[in-house]
């Protein structure tokens, strides 16, 4: 018996309609399989796979089937949130069996997981958390004040110091003061930025994690894309409240990257 609750955090997969389908020349649908392949060649055994949002590029039922078909297949109770490009009305449709779900709040020992939707109304990349989300997290806290606390939700609520802070958490003061609020919260961990993130304020580690399939470029002032390796983040939760994690990459570099400039 393992002595904490392991999680496996994947991110921002943007799988296409077609299996084959590729976006700025990498298939994003090969990359989503390699990851999960390596971690469960790696570490055998997860309590919860964690995704963390863009699990589709242009969602349709297919790509959402698709996931939902490969996250089964891992046997392993798999939780996803939505990104700016995700569909949330259809992905709670679809990634809706026992195993994988669209849950917001989840218990694992002494601890709580809380998923938040940071998609801004109008198809939009930036994020926001409605009142609803803020009083969510409180309401959680609230009801179960004796366990400790891990948020996940896709914008970042801090900066990179690149482009993608013009899209992130635009009224992250408010969850940042939420967070200070509150001793349970112990980390936060998001997708969105394509790149790693460990940053520690106060008590609260705050995390980002690289992208299954192509990465942003850091602290570039523009939008750039490099050929650094997919990866995934592991988070080990302790009963007493420390918190573990660490970054995996697949060996080698991306294949089949265009560097492109302008966007996807
Ligand atoms: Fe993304």
């Amino acid at each position: 018996m393992t002595a904490y609750t392991s999680i496996l955090q994947i991110t921002d997969m943007h799988i296409l309609p077609g299996p084959d389908d590729t976006l700025l020349g990498v298939n994003t649908e090969h990359y989503f399989h390699a990851i999960l392949e390596h971690a469960f060649a790696n570490y055998q055994h997860f309590d919860l796979i964690l995704v963390t949002g863009d699990l589709a590029q242009d969602p349709c039922p297919a790509s959402y089937l698709r996931i939902l078909n490969r996250l089964e297949a891992c046997n392993t109770p798999c939780i996803c949130l939505p990104g700016n490009h995700d569909d949330y009305d259809l992905m709670q449709q679809i990634l809706n069996t026992r195993l994988v779900n669209c849950r917001k709040q989840i218990s694992m020992e002494n601890w709580q997981l809380i998923c938040l939707n940071s998609q801004k109304p109008g198809d939009v990349p930036e994020g926001r958390l409605s009142q609803q989300e803020l009083l969510f997290i409180e309401d959680c806290l609230i009801s179960k004040p004796d366990r400790h606390a891990l948020i996940a939700v896709h914008h970042h609520c801090l900066k990179t110091n690149g482009f993608m802070d013009t899209m992130m958490i635009e009224n992250s003061q408010d969850f940042l003061a939420i967070i200070n609020k509150y001793p349970q919260i112990k980390a936060v961990t998001t997708g969105h930025i394509h790149q790693v993130m460990d940053i520690t304020i106060g008590t609260v580690r705050v995390l980002g994690a690289p992208s299954t399939c192509f990465q942003f470029k850091p602290e570039s002032e523009t939008f750039s894309v490099e050929t650094a390796a997919p990866g995934y983040r592991l988070i080990r939760l302790y009963a007493d409240g420390r918190l573990e994690s660490e970054i995996i990459r697949l060996p080698g570099q991306l294949k089949g990257l265009q560097i492109n400039n302008q966007g996807y």
